[in-house]
């Protein structure tokens, strides 16, 4: 593309952006509140923001804007996520970053409905052990909430719509997949976080810098579906090498790079990153595989057929907020049966080989070892189907697929089709895909 036409298309951006950001006035008395109590590295003012000592260019405090996706409510209906494929071979625990198309933060399937009917529940049921926040956590996820507003707004034009826009006085949005009037006028009836969570199918997480010591701390969550055994409300306030204290390797193989990493993090440069792990449900707060009570899951793991597992993913993104430098790290899982992916090159027989020959900590971490013996005859016999099929045979290598994150039929272009996307093999019934009803039965005794 021509530099000239970019550094236009980058100067009208920006003048967008700030001048939005200057007619944004937060609560000044929270701010001057919380300051005292945290003290925040002095956040980047409009102007300032243009001046990174990140970037030659000076742009790294901009965020990057999404364009348009022409969706309606009826098509997200029947509207797939991108088909995360996350199965890597060696499998050694990695920080697996790649960069972000900011398309894709806030991504639209046709699940959402069952997500956001989902927060809801849990709120009810469970509020605190699953949305919490310090003091210092409310100037960041009013912040939060503006950006996912904005973000929603521009991205899917015909799934929000803006109803009014007060200026500093807020916004007030009408979400016409759920049909909810969401009336963002400040000062706020509630916490930011609340607002996100009814426009956003995402768990979040507002992670900022303490300046005393220099390190990253969570400060406000909403995350109603960890799928782990963890609640939020042991993480809340704790710095990140305690909250990933339990995770495999991350003292000798992670913790290092993740502070260097979140030091060179900036606006304008989102990541993503995926992991997964397998159950027999859908549940979304905690899967079958994590429940506390082991002789339940024992029980459990073995009453359900092979052919009922499937992979979770979770399918994560990282990025830094402009105004308050917050790190925002959003998570949000998706399941793929076994079934579906059953003729997708080497994926039954990756499956196969890192239940049982990955790393030690990271097989009890998954709790691979609970199941494993039960599904290996069923991926046995789904590696022995690709043989016979052709479509692997004995000496095709088996490393991580050249298209890794996704399935190996996706083409680059996500938007290309507005009908989301289809696993193209066969075998793949869209219908019986579809695990909404499946999942509402499974909450039946939740
Ligand atoms: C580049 C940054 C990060 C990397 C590489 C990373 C890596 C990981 C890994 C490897 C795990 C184990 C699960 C898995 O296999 O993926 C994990 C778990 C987790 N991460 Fe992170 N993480 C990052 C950032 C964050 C941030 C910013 C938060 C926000 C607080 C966070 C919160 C968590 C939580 C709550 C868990 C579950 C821990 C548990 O099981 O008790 N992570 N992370």
């Amino acid at each position: 593309m021509d530099p000239i036409f970019i550094a236009i298309f980058g100067a009208l951006i920006a003048s967008l952006y700030l001048s939005q950001k200057q007619i944004l006035n937060y609560s000044k008395s929270f701010t001057s509140y919380y300051k005292n109590y945290f003290s925040y590295s002095n956040p980047p003012t409009p102007n300032q923001s243009r001046k990174s000592s990140y970037s030659k260019d000076g742009d790294a405090q901009i965020p990057p804007e999404p364009t348009p996706l022409m969706i309606t409510p009826d098509q997200v209906q029947n509207y797939d996520d991108r088909p995360w494929r996350p199965f890597r071979w060696p499998y050694h625990q990695t920080m697996a970053i790649y960069k972000l198309d900011i398309n894709h933060w806030l991504d639209m399937d046709k699940y959402y409905w069952h997500y956001i009917e989902e927060k809801q529940r849990i709120w009810q049921k469970y509020g605190k052990e699953n949305i919490d926040w310090l003091p210092e956590g409310y100037e960041p996820s009013l912040e939060l909430m503006e950006m996912v507003t904005n973000h929603l707004l521009k991205r899917y034009p015909l799934l929000f719509t803006l109803l009014e826009d007060k200026g500093s006085r807020g916004k007030v949005v009408k979400n016409e997949l759920t049909r909810e009037v969401i009336d963002m006028t400040m000062p706020l009836k509630e916490h930011p976080l609340m607002y996100v969570t009814k426009m956003a199918k995402e768990d979040f997480y507002v992670v900022m810098k303490n300046p005393k010591d220099g390190l990253h701390y969570l400060v406000a969550a909403a995350v109603p579906f960890p799928g782990g055994s963890f609640g939020i409300s042991a993480k809340i306030g704790k710095h990140l090498d305690i909250i990933h204290e339990e995770v495999p390797y991350y003292h000798e193989k992670l913790k290092k790079s993740m502070e260097r990493w979140f030091e060179r993090l900036t606006p304008s440069a989102p990541v993503e990153r995926a992991s997964w792990y397998m159950t027999w449900d859908h549940k979304l707060r905690q899967n079958g595989v994590y429940q506390r009570d082991s002789d339940k899951v024992k029980e459990e793991a073995k009453s359900y057929s092979p052919e009922d597992y499937n992979v979770r993913v979770e399918r994560q993104t990282l990025r830094k907020l402009p105004k308050s430098q917050a790190i925002i790290f959003t998570n949000h899982p998706v399941f793929y049966s076994i079934e579906e992916m059953k003729d997708e090159p080497m994926i039954p027989s990756l499956l196969r080989k890192i239940i049982y020959e990955a790393p030690e900590g990271i097989i009890k971490y998954k709790s691979f070892e609970l199941y494993r013996d039960h599904i290996s005859g069923y991926l046995d016999g789904l590696i022995q189907r690709q043989k016979d099929l052709g479509i692997i045979d004995d000496d095709t290598p088996l490393k991580t697929p050249a298209t890794y994150p996704f399935a190996h039929w996706v083409k680059a272009d996500f938007d290309y089709i507005n009908g989301g996307f289809n696993n193209p093999s066969p075998s793949y019934n869209k219908e019986k895909s579809n695990y909404t009803e499946q999942a509402k039965k499974e909450l039946i005794d939740d």
